[in-house]
């Protein structure tokens, strides 16, 4: 390899990228691949907020005990310790940034901003900014990175895919540029924060969310992927038919919403303790029983009787969204459903962010650190995006800068000089399919029929999309493939798992066992799936 085109390459422009950008940049040249359009990707659209222990009230034993709650025995404990620990230090560092977080207007309460609940945790401990935190965070920090000297901002790339030298380290990544010509990035660091594979599914919380490209780039040069069977659909998505993807936050809730079915009882009560501040995958599987049971196809969502102050005050993204759909949430309630929402699996990292290819890091959802065992916990996300962007810089500026030999793209993949065109309605016709054969088979309950019937859809559609000429050497076709493979890779990971345990919940196999135990699958297994039918 000549001269790195940077120090360090990261892919992803949400809150992990961002912050990753701001910590290395005052000693490290950075470029920074970000999407064109602002609505890609699942930062910008969290609501809700990001838990730290803030309050003098809370401690981080509790915080930690609620994750491990939540993840259903799954969770890597030092992940846990590890993110909770460094929670208060990354909340303060976005403080200092100028992030506008909402203040607490009480003179009793012990600490200047306001904390909310959400499910799982026992206490008030979501820092926010109104129900649009992501967006708060997001902008902020967009306007530090533009300022940095060091960052270059290339939003002109779609990356497919990764370079690895001859020794087998990540040497930078690959992909085109709107005007359909390759082009290779080099770095002597490389780090994914592409977000999760919500995309797989057909209702999701976010308008534009990943596919888990991000994942598969890293299983091609050898990445272990790490518990992918466990995706959280997020309890509360507007059921809005024909608009776009609306998440209403689980800060409703917190703040005192109740879920009705369609006679208008309060099913939450019956099932658990916590009714509907249980943790989501207890949630979601009550919902998705209700609409089962129900001709309505959602359950409503009911804040009437927090008062109409109340509510302008908390919610007031809410409430203008379901305004413009027709809907005054201060009069009626709300109608809501489970989407996909964030995958607690993806690429297998230590907590610095480093997986088991020399030189490649992962951080955001992209990465699974072991801190969301089988369930995240609402609001742990961003703190993960945070504390691990944070340490893996840490850890990038205490390496000795590293040589490398010639690169070579990934999977053996030479980019022609120009990428094809494909014909964009029969992949965005495979893309739907995909979509639903997910959605029918592999969601919040499971059967061993319906995850056979899935792999079987998906290797189809992995046939149909190698049978198109050209394609595996243009962008668009290459990233639906990483999409399907990442797919079959999922089902693979549920059918394996013979147990349910939090959002892996299936009715041939309900009990849990004794031991948990994270799943593991490298592009061998891909392989070799593929080859048994052939
Ligand atoms: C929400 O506001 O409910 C989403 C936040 C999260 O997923 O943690």
């Amino acid at each position: 390899m000549g001269t790195p085109t940077s120090d360090v390459l990261i892919i992803g422009g949400g809150v992990a990228g961002l912050t990753l950008a701001l910590e290395v940049a005052d000693h490290r040249s950075v470029t920074l691949v970000r999407p064109a359009q602002d609505n890609q990707g699942a930062s910008r659209w969290a609501q809700g907020g990001i838990a730290a222990v803030l309050s003098p009230d809370d401690d981080l034993d509790a915080h930690i005990n609620d994750t491990l709650i939540a993840g259903d025995g799954l969770c890597d404990i030092e992940a846990v310790r590890f993110t909770v620990t460094h929670g208060p230090a990354a909340i303060q560092w976005l403080i200092n940034k100028g992030v506008p977080f909402t203040p607490e207007h009480d003179p009793a309460a012990r600490y200047p901003y306001h904390l909310t609940r959400e499910g799982g945790h026992n206490a008030r401990r979501i820092i926010h900014a109104d129900d649009a935190t992501g967006r708060a965070v997001v902008d902020t920090l967009l306007a530090s990175v533009a300022r940095h000297p060091n960052i270059t901002q290339r939003n002109d790339l779609t990356v497919v895919g990764l370079l690895q030298d001859a020794q087998g380290a990540c040497c930078g990544a690959y992909g085109s540029d709107t005007n359909h010509q390759w082009y290779s990035l080099t770095a002597r660091h490389t780090v994914l924060a592409t977000g999760g594979a919500s995309g797989l599914y057909r209702h999701t919380t976010t308008p534009a969310p990943s596919s888990g490209e991000g994942m598969m780039m890293a299983a091609e040069l050898g990445a272990r992927l790490m518990n992918l069977e466990f995706q959280q659909f997020h309890p509360t998505c507007l059921f809005d038919p024909k608009g776009p993807a609306f998440l209403i936050s689980e800060a409703v809730r917190g703040e005192g919403g109740h879920l009705l079915n369609e006679a208008g009882e309060r099913f939450m009560l019956a099932l658990d303790k916590r009714a509907e501040l249980a943790p989501r995958d207890v949630v979601a599987r009550a919902i998705d029983a209700e609409i089962q049971r129900s001709s309505l196809g959602h359950v409503w969502l009911d804040i009437r009787h927090l008062g109409e102050q109340a509510i302008r005050h908390h919610f007031p993204t809410i409430l203008a969204h379901c305004a413009s759909r027709g809907i005054d949430i201060t009069q009626q309630a709300i109608p809501v459903v489970p989407a996909a929402h964030y995958s607690c699996g993806g690429v297998a990292t230590n907590l610095h962010g480093a997986t088991n290819v020399t030189n490649l890091y992962a951080i955001g959802e992209t990465a699974c650190t072991g801190l969301h065992g089988a369930n995240r916990m609402a609001s742990n996300s961003l703190l993960e995006c945070l504390v691990f962007a944070r340490s893996c810089a840490q850890a990038l500026l205490t390496q000795a800068p590293e040589q490398h030999g010639q690169a070579a793209s990934s999977s053996g993949f030479q980019p022609p000089a120009q990428a094809a065109a494909l014909p964009k309605a029969v992949l965005s016709d495979i893309r739907q399919q995909m979509r639903t054969t997910m959605s029918q088979n592999v969601s919040i309950v499971r059967s061993s029929t319906g995850l056979s019937t899935a792999l079987t859809h998906l290797k189809a559609l992995l046939n149909s999309v190698e049978e198109i000429q050209g394609a595996l050497t243009a962008p668009e076709g290459r990233r639906l493939h990483q999409t399907l493979q990442l797919a079959i890779l999922t089902v693979i990971a549920a059918q394996q798992r013979h147990e349910s345990r939090g959002l892996h919940y299936s009715s041939d196999w309900p009990h849990q066992q004794s031991e948990a135990v994270a799943s593991s699958l490298s592009i061998n297994d891909l392989t070799g799936a593929l080859e048994k039918n052939r």
